[in-house]
């Protein structure tokens, strides 16, 4: 299963790190295209020849090496990875990825890279065990890096415990359990809107909310993750949308809702996480209002409420599909609808209220407190069937995670 997958080999400097040439040779043979990354302590303890033999491919040692061709320029390499591994990582490797520094080509590409990360540590039980390092396996693990957890043995100091690189095959079984797509999403359709939409007041001016679009990208990259065909429909955003998502720039909602529209026959699941507005100025002044234009009134209009508007489409079981629908080529019915609930008050009633008026199948409900903005989010999952799951504070990553796996168990029904 492990076949044509591109894995980006991170090799840090531990004595361990000679088994990474058993690692690349176990995962060659099993069809991946390997890529090994050293950072200049790995390449005192293997020689990057030994990789390059293995792994058939050029090895990157250092970010300044010149001319890097397109084809290993970390961003291009970053963009077709499947999964960067480290293995051996050390305890210097875990800090700094944890503290976000780029100081050299894998840490550049750790911070660039947006498929999963997997770490299988190797040291020193008490570095191991250290609070510091022990902290930043958390904080990692909270923003949704996976890890292999040391064996307890001889260690190279001379010393028993906790701190030998994991088991190759555990490794191994790790990546696969990881790359394996969750079945149920793979393959299908989903349509995912994000962003906060812009109502224009005048030719400068509009009216608009504080989302970062954060959990709609994140939920695009990871349904991409799990094998589904991504189309993002996006209001303006300060994020790059993810490798291998079809990507629909609009401003305002009327423009998401006709993108949505377009897009809904033909997919199987739509999740709604953008921020939409409610309200759009009645009049677009054409040229800019002068400030002694005054007073200053602007009339507002309701938008139409396109999740709303879904659920008025979706075929509900029993009942005749609505017209329209019918009769558009490659149509698929019974769609799942996501929808969010961004709410500063009475926040599972008021969520659970949103998921019957829309029609939807699950709604996930976030205190705006906890969410806009971050990259971190604490929500509650609701399902129609009455099910209610209040998610720990996680990345917004990891909550997407957690997200899909909930869709995927409707779609194993
Ligand atoms: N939504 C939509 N179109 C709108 C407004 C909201 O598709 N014009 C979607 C959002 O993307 C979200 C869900 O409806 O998935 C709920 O949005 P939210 O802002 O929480 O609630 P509203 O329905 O707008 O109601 P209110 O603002 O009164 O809480």
């Amino acid at each position: 299963m492990l076949k044509g997958k591109n894995i980006i080999l991170g090799i840090t400097g531990s004595i361990a790190a000679y088994k990474s040439a058993e690692l690349t040779s176990q995962l060659v043979k099993l069809g991946a295209n390997v890529t090994a990354i050293m950072t200049k302590a790995a390449t005192h303890f293997i020689s990057p020849l030994t990789l390059s033999t293995l792994s058939k491919n050029k090895v990157i040692t250092d970010l300044f090496e010149t001319p890097l061709n397109s084809e290993v320029e970390h961003i291009n390499l970053a963009d077709k990875a499947d999964i960067l591994l480290i293995a051996p990582a050390t305890a210097n490797i875990i800090g700094k990825i944890a503290a976000g520094i780029a100081d050299d080509f894998l840490t550049t590409f750790a911070l660039a890279c947006k498929s999963p990360i997997l770490i299988a540590p190797a040291m020193n039980e008490r570095m191991y065990l250290n609070p510091i390092l022990q902290e930043n396996i958390k904080k990692l693990k909270k923003q949704g890096v996976y890890f292999v957890e040391p064996e307890v043995g001889n260690l190279a100091c001379g010393e028993q415990g906790i701190g030998r690189l994991a088991d190759v095959h555990k490794i191994v079984a790790a990546i696969e359990s990881i790359l394996k797509p969750t079945s149920p999403l793979k393959g299908k359709k989903i349509l995912i809107t994000a962003g906060g939409t812009q109502e224009p007041i005048d030719p400068i001016r509009y009216i608009g909310n504080r989302s970062s679009g954060k959990m709609g990208y994140a939920l695009a990259g990871v349904a991409k993750e799990f094998g589904a065909e991504v189309t993002l429909i996006s209001a303006p955003t300060q994020l790059e949308p993810p490798a291998g998502v079809q990507t629909i720039f609009v401003e305002t909602a009327s423009q998401m809702r006709d993108e949505v529209l377009k897009a809904f026959p033909t997919v199987d699941i739509v999740i709604s996480a953008a921020a939409v507005a409610d309200f759009s100025p009645k009049e677009i002044k054409t040229q800019k209002i002068k400030k002694t234009t005054l007073p200053l009134v602007i009339e507002l209009e309701k938008t139409i409420d396109i999740l709303a508007e879904l659920g008025q489409k979706k075929q509900v079981p029993g009942l005749k599909p609505v017209p329209d629908l019918k009769s558009v080529p490659g149509l698929k019915p019974d769609k799942i609808l996501v929808g969010f609930a961004a709410e500063s008050e009475n926040l599972i009633s008021n969520a659970k209220a949103k998921l019957k008026e829309k029609n939807l199948d699950l709604i996930v409900a976030n205190d705006i407190k906890t969410a806009f903005g971050k990259d971190t989010t604490q929500v509650t999952i609701i399902t129609k069937d009455g099910e209610c799951e209040e998610l720990p504070l996680l990345s917004k990553t990891e909550t997407a995670r957690e997200i899909m796996k909930k869709i995927s168990k409707f779609l194993d029904r």
